[in-house]
């Protein structure tokens, strides 16, 4: 652990998670306000939330051909489709809002891509009220995930739309 990084991640062990999103919201907005493709906005937004939050899977899918296609993304191997209303993916798209899964082991059709993963958020980015794309976030720890990530991950999904 280089030492910059080091003073970095024990500063933002000490902040809550509000005053962190601020500052992640402000250096995601920086970088893709220079930057019209889709795909590299979308690849430094998940590095950023991932390093900066320690989730354990940090990615975006996108709609092609009818179904989730897996895009972009930081953590451990991860499933390449998702049928359009399956797991918690599907059905945020289907239903055309975020969804937050206190504990995914009590969804019906969640999709496990790691064992390790026990509570999920999935924002879904739309263009002209189609949505293109999901953000799904995966945590170890239950009940990761409350109001505040909704509201901070939806305005940086906001970020990519244009
Ligand atoms: N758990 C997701 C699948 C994607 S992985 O978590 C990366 C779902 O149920 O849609």
């Amino acid at each position: 652990m280089g030492r910059t990084f080091g003073y970095a991640f024990f500063f933002r062990l000490g902040m809550d998670k509000k005053s962190n999103y601020e500052e992640t919201f402000k250096i995601i907005k920086s970088v893709v306000e220079s930057e019209s493709d889709l795909i590299a906005n979308m690849a430094n937004t998940c590095a950023v939330l991932h390093e900066r939050f320690n989730f354990l899977w940090t990615g975006f899918y996108l709609v092609k051909d009818e179904q989730l296609v897996l895009g972009p993304f930081q953590g451990p191997l991860a499933c390449t489709r998702i049928p359009f209303g399956k797991g918690v993916c599907g059905s945020s798209w289907k239903e055309e809002r975020t969804l937050v899964v206190e504990d995914v082991h009590q969804f019906p059709g969640h999709i496990a891509c790691s064992s390790l993963s026990n509570s999920e958020i999935v924002v879904p980015l739309k263009n002209q009220d189609k949505v293109f794309a999901v953000l799904d976030i995966d945590s170890e720890d239950f009940g990761a995930f409350d109001s505040v990530d909704q509201e901070y991950l939806e305005k940086i999904c906001h970020l990519l739309n244009k």
